[in-house]
């Protein structure tokens, strides 16, 4: 496992050092500008209550986890601070290594989240630190290759399962097939993907989505406190992260110059389930495994619970190889 973890590390690594060696800084890339939902939110939308942000050893606001998120984990390994969320406009106004537009509860059709915060409104509030706020800190030429060398971190998806697909009698979209509701979201990521890259974006990073069934809103209703997976969950949302790298390289050849990376969620947490003690000491997953969720008052609605310190080891798998 760490064998495989760094040298996918060293991978991307390198391909990040060899666009940009160009620029004499200690961060790998300029700037991370963060799209998603509260896997990745950082500070839009707050919650609160225990354990939320109990291992978060940073002023930053408290983000919907113990800890970081995993984009504040990419956010590190690329050496950039932990970039601020849009709505402190104080900072994200000035911030010249990049805004996180996530909000939690979002996703990528416009019905999920709230008050214009799903992929579009996300894209939107970018579009306005693009035209109000980049455009004065950068020369034309200079903001090009901010963005040519940024990276775009989307991470969505669970929302819209959540909310418009695993519920029953939610409206049309839940008679379409697992197959057709991916392909139907992916239709409409890449609309947005395309958009960014039509304004400067090259370097995008695309997470696939958990599988869902395996968190404890969806764990064995009958025993809360059985740790196992719904299957029949696992097999509606599983065609999502099949065919999310498959777009990401039909996306990426129409494109030129884009490079898409894709984060494999699905595999990570099936793995993370089967092989707990490949990831050390990980302080959420141990609290799950103790069972002892449920006396934190975990609301039954967190599944952030899989999220933890352990995302340290996220693996990319990019889509170039
Ligand atoms: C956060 O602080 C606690 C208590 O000081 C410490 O045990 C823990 O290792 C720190 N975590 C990180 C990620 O620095
Ligand atoms: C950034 O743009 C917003 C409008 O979206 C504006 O209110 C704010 O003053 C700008 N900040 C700076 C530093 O230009
Ligand atoms: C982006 O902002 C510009 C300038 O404010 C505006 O003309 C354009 O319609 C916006 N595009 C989108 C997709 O919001
Ligand atoms: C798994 O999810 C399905 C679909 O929501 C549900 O009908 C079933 O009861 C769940 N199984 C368990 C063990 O909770
Ligand atoms: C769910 O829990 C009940 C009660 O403990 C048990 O009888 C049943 O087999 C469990 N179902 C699954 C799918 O694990």
């Amino acid at each position: 496992m760490a064998a495989i973890v760094s040298l996918l590390l060293l991978c991307v690594c390198s391909c990040f050092i060899s666009v940009y060696n160009a620029q004499a800084t200690i961060s790998l890339v300029p700037a991370l500008y963060i799209f998603g939902d509260s896997t990745v939110d950082g500070g839009n939308k707050l919650p609160s209550g225990t354990p939320y942000g109990i291992d978060l050893n940073t002023t930053a606001p408290i983000r919907w986890t113990n800890g970081e998120t995993i984009a504040d984990f990419v956010a590190i390994f690329l050496g950039l601070p932990l970039v601020p969320p849009y709505i402190d406009m104080s900072q994200a106004g000035i911030s010249r290594m990049g805004v996180n537009y996530a909000f939690a509860g979002c996703g990528i059709m416009p019905q999920t989240g709230q008050n214009g915060w799903s992929l579009d409104g996300q894209i939107e509030k970018f579009n306005s630190t693009l035209r109000n706020n980049l455009t004065k800190m950068f020369s034309d030429p200079d903001l090009l290759q901010h963005l040519k060398h940024s990276i775009f971190l989307f991470s969505f998806g669970i929302n819209d399962y959540i909310q418009l697909y695993l519920p029953k009698n939610s409206g049309t979209l839940t008679k379409l097939s697992p197959d057709a509701f991916a392909q139907f979201l992916q239709n409409e990521l890449s609309v947005g993907l395309t958009t960014l890259y039509g304004w400067g974006a090259r370097k995008f990073l695309v997470n696939n989505i958990w599988p869902l069934g395996c968190t404890p809103w969806y764990t064995n209703a009958s025993d809360p406190l059985a740790i196992c997976c719904n299957e029949t969950i696992n097999q509606l949302v599983r065609p999502y992260s099949n065919k999310l790298p498959v777009m990401l390289k039909e996306l990426q050849s129409k494109l030129s110059g884009a490079v898409f990376s894709h984060s494999n969620d699905f595999e990570f947490v099936v793995d993370l389930k089967e092989h707990p003690t490949n990831y050390g000491n990980m302080r959420v997953l141990q609290l799950l495994l103790e069972r002892k969720f449920l006396l934190l008052k975990l609301p039954p609605f967190s599944f952030h619970d899989f999220q933890s310190n352990i995302l340290l080891f996220f693996i990319f798998f990019g889509v170039q190889g």
